[in-house]
């Protein structure tokens, strides 16, 4: 699912820069632009990055 329309990015990009290391909004925007543009994903954006930090971390396989 697209999250940032304006970039692009989708829920499972934005759990793979989790997996990398982002932990804030303000990573997610430097490293994939999310929110960068009108600003209408940033909710749901938080969201999804909320969800990936709490979740379980999983090897590989999950996709
Ligand atoms: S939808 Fe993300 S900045 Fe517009």
């Amino acid at each position: 699912m697209y999250v940032c329309v304006c970039n692009a990015v989708t829920d499972r990009e934005i759990r793979g820069a989790v997996k990398l290391g982002v932990r804030t909004l303000d990573d997610l925007s430097a490293t994939l632009g999310v929110a960068t543009c009108c600003g209408r994903c940033t909710d749901c954006a938080r969201q999804v990055l909320g969800e990936a930090l709490t979740a379980p971390a999983s090897g590989s396989g999950d996709d």
